[in-house]
């Protein structure tokens, strides 16, 4: 393999994720003689960086000929885009800060390779091929979907008659969304936050607008790293959950008035907004941490506001007319990915995200015949196998249930319940 300068920092950074990813080496081991993606187009549409680079290489391992394109326009990095393009079995098209007439483009190009899979992230390359080449449907086996808006879209495509293929929601798998969203999201939405700003967490006011998953991760950590946190719901049990969880629950229109920090997490629109930026302190830092960058609405701040300007790299500072700032981190893009030195999630959350995806493939690809078009749920024997999967790279070991607990959690009858061992 002939490695180019521009390349080079991508060879190492797939060097540093490939050493922290030991559940990718064990399925490179399993699946490098069986090849059960032989013979197969495997388009992966996500951030293209590093530890997604490693779940490539292990694709390609596993037989399938790959193809990757960028999910977001500004979370691919390009030294890494290069080094996967000088390994064998794999190719693809991903630039960081693209608009989204080029992200359209280069998705386009993917797409020409005519996927039998699709291994998606918040739908991109599925919407994409389903509305402007439906001709490529006939090739297409099935789709794996890794995030909460992804798997949203694909059920709105069912409801509108438009999906003609089986759809595995490998975001609702516990192995994903329980660690990635939660202990992934948590960790790099606020580590990227604090080290695109260099402002202190500890004693802050922080708002978190939504209390799923990501919500969730970001709450606790913040408070764990010292914030007052508040929290904003539209959903009253995810309210209430917050509330006996200990955190602040606001409407925007209270908790906008307070906050130092800002971030998002809804998977909705508009979530703050006009109403909302006129109640802000001076200072306050608006970050998104949901897929789309229209969790805050940054073209009502732009109207809002009498000036514009850079103050930081990543960080848009908004003057209002009172001579109160408000600053917007990149663009309202996704914080952990697209912030200046964003890396997205850790090594060893993503090591699980991408096995998932990888073992739901393969289950996909098995089980092909048995599954109609629709949204399925990913079989729990395949997460319970790379959970322990996961437990055995981390040398963690479990009991084993004996034949009397098992006959135990079984029975129904008083009788049996009780019977002796
Ligand atoms: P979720 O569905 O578990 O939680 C979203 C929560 O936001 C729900 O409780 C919902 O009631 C609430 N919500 C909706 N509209 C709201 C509003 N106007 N105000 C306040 N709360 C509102 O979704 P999850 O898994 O937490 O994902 C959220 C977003 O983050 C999605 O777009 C997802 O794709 C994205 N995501 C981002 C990641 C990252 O790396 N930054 C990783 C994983 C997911």
């Amino acid at each position: 393999m002939t490695t180019t300068s521009s390349a080079e920092p991508g060879h190492q950074k797939l060097a540093w994720a490939r050493a922290h990813m030991p559940v990718h080496t064990a399925l490179r081991d399993r699946y490098r003689e069986i090849r059960p993606f032989a013979g197969l187009c495997i388009a992966v549409c996500s951030h293209i960086e590093a530890k997604t680079g490693v779940f490539l290489e292990t694709l390609a391992a596993a037989g399938a000929e790959v193809v990757f394109t960028g999910s977001e326009p500004g979370s691919s990095q390009d030294d890494v885009v290069a080094a996967l393009n000088e390994q064998p079995g794999i190719s693809g098209y991903a630039r960081r800060g693209v608009n989204e007439e080029e992200l359209a483009r280069l998705h386009s190009r993917a797409l020409d390779h005519q996927p039998n899979l699709i291994l998606d992230d918040a739908a991109e390359l599925t919407a994409r091929l389903v509305h402007q080449r439906p001709e490529l449907l006939d090739g297409l086996r099935g789709v794996c979907e890794q995030t909460t808006t992804g798997v949203q879209r694909i059920q709105a495509m069912l409801a509108d008659g438009a999906l003609r293929f089986p759809a595995y929601a490998v975001n609702h798998t516990p192995m994903k969304h329980e660690f990635d969203n939660i202990h992934g999201t948590g960790e790099s939405a606020l580590t990227n936050l604090m080290l695109t700003t260099n402002l202190l967490l500890a004693g802050k006011q922080v708002v978190v607008c939504g209390y799923g998953d990501c919500g969730v991760g970001i709450a606790h950590k913040a408070r764990a790293w010292g914030a007052q946190v508040t929290v904003t719901e539209v959903e009253p049990r995810r309210a209430l959950r917050a509330h006996m969880n200990g955190f602040a629950v606001r409407p925007m229109d209270e908790a906008a008035g307070i906050g130092e920090f800002f971030i998002t997490a809804t998977g909705n629109r508009d979530v703050i907004r006009g109403e909302h930026f006129r109640l802000m302190r001076d200072g306050a830092i608006l970050a998104n941490a949901g897929h789309f960058n229209v969790e805050i609405d940054a073209a009502g701040l732009a109207d809002e506001a009498e000036a514009r300007y850079t103050v930081r790299p990543g960080i848009e500072a908004f003057r209002m007319g009172d001579g109160r700032e408000i600053h917007l981190i990149c663009e309202g893009r996704l914080v952990n990915l697209a912030a200046p030195t964003a890396m997205g999630h850790p090594a060893e959350v993503m090591d699980q995200t991408f096995a998932m995806q990888f073992m739901a493939a393969e289950d996909l690809l098995r089980r092909r015949d048995q599954l109609n078009a629709g949204v399925h749920a990913v079989p729990d024997a395949v997460d319970a196998e790379v959970a322990s999967l996961k437990l055995k790279t981390l040398g963690v070991g479990i009991d084993a249930l004996t034949d009397s607990q098992r006959r135990f959690l079984e029975a129904w009858r008083a009788d049996d319940i009780l019977e002796s061992p």
